[in-house]
Order: structure tokens, then C-alpha cells, then sequence
């Protein structure tokens, strides 16, 4: 992937993840957003920055809703998303609530992690 095919494994696992939050969130919470002409639809950005040797996944969703690092143990079938985010970007993951709506989760990952 632009010059760093070492990452597109775990940018893919990263995107996945929050992708899958991002259509689940939109299904909880989003179901009459299309009534006042908002997207409904989870939007996905990549961004490569060669300068820091990094790559950032950025999902949209319509949801206020933040994510939520939650604990799990052995038995736990959900809450490991995000805790694998969490893992594979080294913490550099986070939230924003742009002025427009919803939210933005993104997730960073680098040569150094
Ligand atoms: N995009 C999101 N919008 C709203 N809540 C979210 C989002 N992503 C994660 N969450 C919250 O954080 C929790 C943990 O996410 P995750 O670890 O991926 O577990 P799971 O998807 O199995 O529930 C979710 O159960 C949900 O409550
Ligand atoms: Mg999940």
C-alpha cells in the first residue's frame, strides 16, 4: 500500500473493525437520519503520511454515540474490536464529533508499533 505493503494487513484488519462498529452504530442509532438528508451510510478514509510513516483509518458514522474500550475475558463473544484497534495502533486511536454530526473514529498504525 503506497509503498508499505508491511501494512496493509493490519490497516485492513484496522478498517475492518471500525467499519463494522460504524454499521452497527448506524443501525442502532441513525434509522430516521435520511428524513433530514443526512448520509446514513458509514464513510471510510485512508490517509498515508510518508512523512511520519504512518497510516490513518477514519470511519464516519452517523451515531453520537462514542466507542467504548471495554473489558473482556475469555467467555467475552463482542468487545474485541476495539480492543484489537487498541493493540494494533499502539493507543493512537480516538474520537471526534464533527460539527456536521455523528462522529469520526480513527485509529493510527506505523512502521514503530
Ligand atoms: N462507531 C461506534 N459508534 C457507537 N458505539 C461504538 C462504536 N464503535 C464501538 N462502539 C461501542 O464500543 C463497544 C466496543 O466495541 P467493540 O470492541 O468493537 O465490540 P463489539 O463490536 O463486539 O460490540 C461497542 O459494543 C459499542 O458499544
Ligand atoms: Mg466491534
Amino acid at each position: 500500500m503506497y509503498g508499505r505493503p508491511d501494512l496493509l494487513d493490519t490497516a485492513q484488519l484496522v478498517a475492518s473493525e471500525l467499519v463494522s462498529n460504524a454499521v452497527k452504530a448506524t443501525a442502532a442509532r441513525c434509522a430516521s437520519l435520511e428524513m433530514w438528508g443526512g448520509s446514513p451510510v458509514p464513510v471510510v478514509g485512508l490517509s498515508v503520511y510518508p512523512m511520519f510513516d504512518r497510516v490513518v483509518t477514519e470511519v464516519w458514522d452517523c451515531s453520537p454515540e462514542p466507542p467504548r474500550l471495554v473489558e473482556v475475558d475469555d467467555n467475552s463473544e463482542s468487545g474485541r474490536g476495539l480492543f484489537l484497534v487498541h493493540m494494533l495502533s499502539g493507543g493512537l486511536w480516538g474520537y471526534r464529533r464533527p460539527r456536521t454530526g455523528g462522529k469520526v473514529v480513527y485509529a493510527t498504525i506505523g512502521a514503530e508499533l
